[in-house]
């Protein structure tokens, strides 16, 4: 039974269940809900150009065109996995903006604990489970002539998918939350705790500001302290041992050279020569 792919691809989140435990908070108090998108990123930049009020969701079951950080695609078959993204105007200066893709880490991290599964973050915008990735977070903004910026915060997990489900380049590095536990997951439970946590962890950064969001990211993101580390992908490699966050969510890499301060890239644990002999 369980090899009968049309269950994942008939089930649905249930709406009604959602918007009851979402209540009144503003992530979620306006919440869309699609069968196929191209990507919900896209279709929430054109709703928040529409006007549409800070806080809207937009949730599609399957992205025909799903985007991922630096130009990548995000696969996102229907019914297995979690497609959303939210409308956000931080009123916030522009450098601050990146702090945004950091605040979803966290939140979405919270989410996946509160489900009994111990997320990690990978700095800036990874989910991990066991080492692997199972989210991501693709925020995209939008400088305004007048009012803060707009922030389309997107977020994709990997719940329901088995090996097959995850394309052959990324297999052995990409993971889900049922090759993790073993077991099929609730994606409504799992969808409201996100919501729930990434709603307060935006609310406590409007209050608060940044300095408890970066703690709380580096609690969730050990690659960020201390570690010997190279970030690609931001132009030259840089390799160094990983030294915190600057106030603007920057990943402190001290280097041969210095301090480096990394404002985008792929983070990866430096091979020693130890491990690299094997
Ligand atoms: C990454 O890790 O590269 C970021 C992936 C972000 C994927 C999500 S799925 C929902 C939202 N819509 C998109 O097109 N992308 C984001």
């Amino acid at each position: 039974m369980d090899d009968v792919r049309t269950d994942d691809r008939e089930s649905r989140v249930d709406k009604v269940t959602l918007r009851k435990s979402l209540g009144d908070r503003l992530i979620g108090h306006r919440l869309l809900y699609f069968l196929t998108l191209t990507s919900t990123n896209d279709h929430a930049r054109e709703l928040a150009e529409d006007g549409w009020p800070e806080g809207t969701v937009v949730l599609a079951e399957e992205q025909t065109a799903g985007k991922g950080r630096a130009g990548r695609s995000w696969h996102s078959p229907p019914g297995i996995g979690l497609y959303f993204s939210i409308v956000l105007r931080p009123a916030i200066p522009p450098e601050g903006i990146p702090l945004l893709t950091l605040m979803a880490a966290v939140g979405a991290a919270r989410g996946l604990r509160d489900n009994g599964f111990e997320g990690l973050i990978k700095w800036p915008n990874d989910l991990l489970l066991t080492g692997r990735k199972v989210g991501g977070i693709l925020a995209e903004s939008r400088i305004r002539p007048q009012g803060p910026p707009e922030v389309i915060v997107g977020l994709g997990l990997n719940v329901n998918h088995r090996d097959e489900d995850i394309p052959s380049e990324l297999r052995g590095r990409a993971g889900s939350l049922r090759l993790q536990s073993g077991a099929p997951a609730d994606r409504t439970a799992i969808l409201t705790s996100l919501l729930i946590r990434l709603d307060e962890a935006y609310a406590s950064f409007r209050e608060t500001g940044e300095q408890e969001m970066l703690d709380a990211f580096l609690a969730l993101c050990p690659m960020a302290q201390g570690r010997a580390v190279q970030v690609s992908g931001s132009g030259e490699a840089v390799s160094g041992q990983t030294a915190g966050l600057t106030a603007t969510g920057a990943l402190r890499v001290a280097t041969a050279s210095g301090l480096r301060e990394v404002h985008v890239g792929d983070l990866s644990v430096a091979e020693t020569p130890d491990a690299a002999r094997g």
